[in-house]
């Protein structure tokens, strides 16, 4: 395994994405690990990440100088290589010109990580400070315009550090650069598959939860569903998932869940019916950030009750993913750690006093599609679209009442069935519909109407936090609004939403 150091980098995921596109596995760790965990972690290679603080900065993140004479191959980048000078009595000082962007790297040593790449290739830069004199043992090993200390080596220490990002794809070879390190640095091996990890994680369930019952709150969202299933794997019948029914869920997903989860795959699930005590707690409540606090709380006391009735389970399973961990194990752990995915995290745990078993917890989400493909998820789950907590709550704006549900869920319903029957339904990231609290006028037949208006949402994106409308065919978006409107009642008038996030965002609320 590599074992990735988190100097605050935004890119840090994506140095592990390529570690693992590369089939090695690695764990992302805060400066704060000492030597010894490292050493038990028995890493082939060590990364430092970049990050965005100055070396020479007071409070600027440092780990342990020993993790250098460890005899384990180590890489600094951009920030982590200047750590790497300054941990090794080499000088950093501000750089004349801040350099930023592309540059053309020249390479003056083809050997280390540069093998295989040429004399000159493009790279990706963003630094404020450069590398005045490179300590004691290195030699440079490529130079920008800018930049005379580009890269670097140790080859006897097997230490080496790039001033841009490898990771990028702006970098069109620092793939390359990565498999030299991996494979020819490190020796690492590329065994790593979803099969075998499948099978380490739920070898590591076992061992963690010994003879203990488990709990898990499941909303048929594809982490939720793999997490279930790897749990189940490991324990079998001393897992229960709790399935809460808010009553804000789509058309027929309880029953879905239901066929496939329970009948099909065994798995121990109790549904809960809880759509009156959510009802109730959502009357006259128009405030999306309101609708969202009631729905929290409402949802905390009835798994809190139906986990009671479970006796002695010792742990909580959840589906949390590595972009969560990472964000809250962050080195700054301040402003960037302000995410979304958190509302998954919740309170729940604390206030239970159970342990937590998490299985994703080094996954990215299209591996956890992937994990559950290679573990037996039905392929309609895996490929499920995100659907929020909350649910149609924060899709019907203004008021929630049962018949406005209603409304929302037959639109929803009709939308969906056109966009998987087109093909689009994987292709997108989300698609759905909202419930507008304005009406206008129709005309159908001979008669006037004063019906509801229903936005369609469709967008693209790779991780929520930026999307982009899909631009769906006309003819698509055209028999959507026929059929909504021929079939839904009370409806008179789709209409399509062409925002980006930012600044909108996915959901209206
Ligand atoms: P926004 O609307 O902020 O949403 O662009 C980003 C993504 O997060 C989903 N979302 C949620 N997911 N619980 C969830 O599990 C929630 O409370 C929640 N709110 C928003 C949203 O659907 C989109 O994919």
């Amino acid at each position: 395994m590599i074992l990735i150091i988190d100097f605050g980098s935004q890119f840090n995921q994506l140095i592990a994405r390529r570690v693992r596109e590369l089939k090695v596995y690695c764990q992302i760790e805060p400066p704060t690990i000492s030597i010894e965990s490292i050493r038990a972690l028995q890493p082939e290679g060590i990364i430092l990440s970049g990050g965005p603080a100055s070396i020479y900065e007071k409070g600027s993140p440092r780990m342990d100088k020993d993790v250098f004479s460890l005899g384990i191959p180590v890489l600094g980048i951009c920030y982590g290589m200047q750590f790497m000078v300054q941990a090794l009595d080499g000088e950093v000082q501000r750089a004349a010109k801040r350099e930023y962007g592309f540059a053309v790297l020249k390479i003056r040593r083809s050997s280390g990580l540069f093998k295989n790449i040429g004399e000159e290739t493009q790279t990706w830069m963003s630094h404020g400070d450069a590398i005045t004199r490179v300590p004691e043992g290195f030699e440079v090993s490529a130079v920008t315009e800018n930049t005379p200390v580009a890269a670097f080596e140790d080859q006897r220490r097997q230490l080496f550090g790039l001033q841009f990002h490898p990771e990028v794809h702006h970098t069109p070879q620092g793939k390359t650069m990565l498999r030299n390190f991996l494979f020819d640095v490190c020796r690492c091996k590329p065994s790593w598959t979803m099969s075998s990890f499948a099978k380490t994680i739920v070898t590591e369930i076992r061992q963690q939860v010994g003879p203990h019952k488990i709990i898990l709150g499941l909303s048929g969202g594809v982490d939720s569903s793999v997490t279930a299933l790897l749990l189940h794997q490991a324990v079998g019948h001393r897992l229960t998932c709790i399935f809460v029914d808010n009553g804000l869920l789509r058309k027929d997903e309880a029953a879905q869940l239901k066929k496939r989860l329970k009948e099909h795959l065994r798995i121990n699930i109790k549904f809960v019916n809880a759509r009156k005590q959510f009802l109730e707690a959502l009357k006259n409540v128009t405030d999306p950030e309101k609708k969202r606090k009631r729905i929290g709380r409402v949802f905390v006391a009835v798994f809190e009750a139906e986990a009671k009735k479970i006796k002695d389970a010792a742990f909580l399973g959840q589906g949390t993913l590595y972009p969560d961990v990472i964000e809250s194990v962050s080195a700054f752990g301040g402003p960037t750690a302000v995410i979304k995915s958190h509302h998954n995290v919740g309170g729940l745990p604390k206030k239970m006093k159970l342990n937590l078993v998490e299985p994703l917890k080094f996954l990215f989400k299209d591996e956890v599609r992937r994990l559950g493909k290679t573990i037996g998820l039905p392929e309609d789950l895996v490929w499920r679209q995100p659907f929020p907590g909350p649910g149609l709550a924060i899709r019907v704006i203004g008021a929630v009442t049962p018949r406005r549900l209603a409304v929302l869920r037959e639109v929803d319903a009709v939308l969906l069935d056109e966009i998987r029957k087109s093909g689009y339904y994987r292709r997108l990231w989300q698609s759905f519909a909202v419930l507008l609290p304005i009406k206008s006028v129709g005309i159908m037949g001979d008669s006037r109407t004063y019906e509801n208006i229903v936005a369609i949402r469709a967008v693209t994106s790779k991780d929520a936090m930026t999307a982009d409308w899909a631009r769906l065919p006309h003819s698509l978006l055209g028999l959507i609004s026929n059929r909504i409107i021929n079939e839904v009642r009370g409806v008179n008038r789709v209409v399509y939403d062409i925002s980006s996030k930012p600044p909108s965002t996915i959901e209206w609320e």
